[in-house]
């Protein structure tokens, strides 16, 4: 990964991304700071140029071992995380009393799988993810450098629900966590649930349930 600040990009090719961004994701223009919308902007840039293989961002998948014709792309993901967000966040000032940033929360989901453009290369003509590549962590550090605050690269840095680098700090960061694998449909109806994929991916090895549990 490239180890320099923020890049200045041209205006052109920056508004032709905000485009593109724009198109595939109909609830970006809800983002009311417009630091928020230029700094998720930055971030989709920084990663395209460290990986160019990725061109069409409703051809990523979630992940390579999950196909885009049934599973749905990254994008899909993103969308739903961001539909899920503009009900929650009125949900929890609502009941709770509990007032949550949605601007951070649509921000947050634009970006937070955003280091996946860097993870999934190409290997002999097939897509596989870097082995040992943390995309919570490297996309949280990313956009640190792009300019978002803190507290929105806390909730990418943690959003992967389990492991050891997983502790949330912040309400917002515990359920973004708890947003990520809801917006995923990897039911374990058709093989490895969500929850057991992430166990997986984070090194967690849980032992077997004892029989008589329903
Ligand atoms: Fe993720
Ligand atoms: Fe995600």
């Amino acid at each position: 990964m490239r180890e320099h600040g923020p890049s200045r990009f041209v205006a052109p090719l920056a508004a032709m991304l905000h485009d593109q961004l724009a198109r595939a994701f109909p609830d970006f223009a809800r983002i009311e700071d417009k630091r928020l919308r230029d700094a998720v902007v930055d971030q989709w840039r920084y990663v395209s140029e460290c990986n160019p293989i990725h061109t069409d961002l409703d051809r990523i998948p979630a992940h390579p071992s999950l196909p885009v014709e049934r599973y749905g792309s990254l994008a899909a993901h993103i969308r739903a995380q961001m539909a899920v967000s503009q009900t929650l966040v009125p949900t929890y000032a609502k009941e709770w009393d509990i007032h949550l940033s949605l601007d951070h929360f649509l921000a947050c989901a634009l970006v937070h799988d955003s280091a996946k453009v860097i993870e999934f290369v190409e290997q002999d003509g097939t897509l596989i993810a870097t082995p040992g590549f943390d995309h919570a962590y490297e996309g949280a550090k990313i956009a640190l450098q792009v300019g978002f605050p803190r507290e929105v690269a806390h909730m990418i840095s943690v959003h992967t629900y389990l492991g050891a680098k997983r502790l949330p700090r912040t309400a917002a960061a515990q359920l973004f966590q708890f947003l990520d694998p809801i917006c995923l449909p990897v039911f374990p109806e058709t093989g490895k649930s969500a929850v057991e994929r992430h166990l997986e991916a984070n090194k967690w090895v849980a032992p077997p349930p004892p029989e008589d549990l329903p």
